[in-house]
């Protein structure tokens, strides 16, 4: 005899969380894995960001967040639900890589020293924005990022995106529908020759 296959639910809402630093450093393999399927990398890449997602948890200002698929209770344990969706950044400061990086693409792209150096002095830097690509398109990306700025106190967020053809993707089309300008376009980082664009828009949202 067949059996009768039970019906199939449908998948539950992720459920967003506020993830400290322990939950991170904790979860740093999964959260990872979300990054490296969502921007499509070759397996190993975790290994290489893994000590910088660490050493950014020590950063002053680090905060982050992550949706996370409840169990058929509806219940969400931070150490064990799967994780669909990270989101982390920090206050930017002028000893850091990125802000020099940025400090020097503005000015080479004829930004005045003195709005560069404003815009600089108080911002948050949104790092990463991931949706697994399985919970992509549900509206995670944008709730995430909210989220993260809603309650920062710095006077605007920068963030760094790959140039893609006529803004053509979900990345582009959520930091344009949530306000953000561009900084800096086709910009090149030491080291790395893919062109990124630098957005950001003022807070609070
Ligand atoms: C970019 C990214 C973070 C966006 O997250 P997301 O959850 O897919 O995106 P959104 O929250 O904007 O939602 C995407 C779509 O859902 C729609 N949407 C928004 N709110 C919704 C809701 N409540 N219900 C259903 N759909 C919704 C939007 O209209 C949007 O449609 P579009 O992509 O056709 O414009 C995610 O797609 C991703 O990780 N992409 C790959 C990696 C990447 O590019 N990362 C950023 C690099 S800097």
């Amino acid at each position: 005899m067949t059996a009768v296959k039970p019906h199939h639910s449908p998948a539950p809402a992720p459920v967003v969380v506020d993830l400290s630093v322990a939950d991170l450093r904790y979860r740093l393999h999964d959260v990872l894995a979300v990054y490296v399927a969502a921007m499509d990398y070759p397996r190993g890449t975790e290994n290489h960001r893994a000590p910088m997602w660490t050493e950014h948890t020590t950063r002053a200002g680090w905060q982050a967040v992550a949706a996370l698929l409840p169990d058929e209770d509806g219940r969400v344990d931070l150490r064990t639900a799967p994780i669909v969706a990270i989101a982390y950044g920090y206050h930017g400061a002028p000893h850091q890589w990125w802000h020099q990086q940025v400090h020097s693409g503005m000015r080479r792209s004829g930004w005045p020293e003195n709005s560069a150096r404003e815009l600089l002095s108080d911002y948050f830097e949104l790092t990463e924005l991931h949706v697994h690509p399985s919970a992509q398109g549900r509206g995670i990306g944008g709730i995430l990022l909210r989220r993260l700025l809603q309650n920062r106190t710095e006077s605007a967020v920068l963030l760094s995106t790959p140039e893609v053809a006529g803004e053509g993707n979900r990345a582009w089309r959520l930091y344009r529908r949530e306000g953000f300008a561009d900084v800096i376009r086709h910009f090149v980082f030491a080291g790395d020759n893919r062109p990124f664009a630098i957005l950001g828009r003022r807070l609070p949202l």
